[in-house]
């Protein structure tokens, strides 16, 4: 049985809206308090305006008051399942590079850290004169 947080990104996977590339794509973000947060990929006929899941999951708990993360299961028909794209590690990274993301999919699953995915992200460090 697959635990809570596999559960929520399969079953908001179904909502996916994905009529151009047809790769449906469902994210689950886990907060530090235990709050679950849920996101899909968004196309648009625009394409360059496609919302990645992962995305659309850190907007809705950003949204909600959360910031801080343990665990992101991303779910999709990829075989083997796919890391997130490069966009969202860096995204992702701007809440801290803690979080552990798991890809789930008709295969099975794989995990990394997001520190792995991304060792040295843009920062506001960066920012700093
Ligand atoms: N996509 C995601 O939602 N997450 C990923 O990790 C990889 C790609 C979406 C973007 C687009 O809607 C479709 O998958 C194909 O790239």
């Amino acid at each position: 049985m697959k635990d809570r947080l596999a559960q929520a990104a399969a079953e908001a996977q179904a909502n996916a809206y994905a009529p151009y590339s047809g790769y449906k794509v469902g994210a689950a973000l886990q907060a530090e308090d235990g709050r679950i947060f849920i996101g899909v990929n968004v196309e648009n006929a625009s394409y360059g305006l496609t919302n990645c899941a992962e995305r659309v999951a850190l907007g809705a708990a950003v949204t909600s008051g959360a910031r801080r993360f343990d665990r992101l299961v991303v779910v999709s028909d990829a075989s083997p399942p796919s890391a997130p794209c490069g966009a969202c590690r860096q995204v992702l990274a701007e809440m801290g590079t803690d979080m552990v993301i798991e890809a789930v999919g008709p295969s099975g699953s794989r995990s990394w850290k997001l520190t792995d995915l991304i060792p040295d992200p843009f920062g506001a460090e960066d920012l700093a004169p």
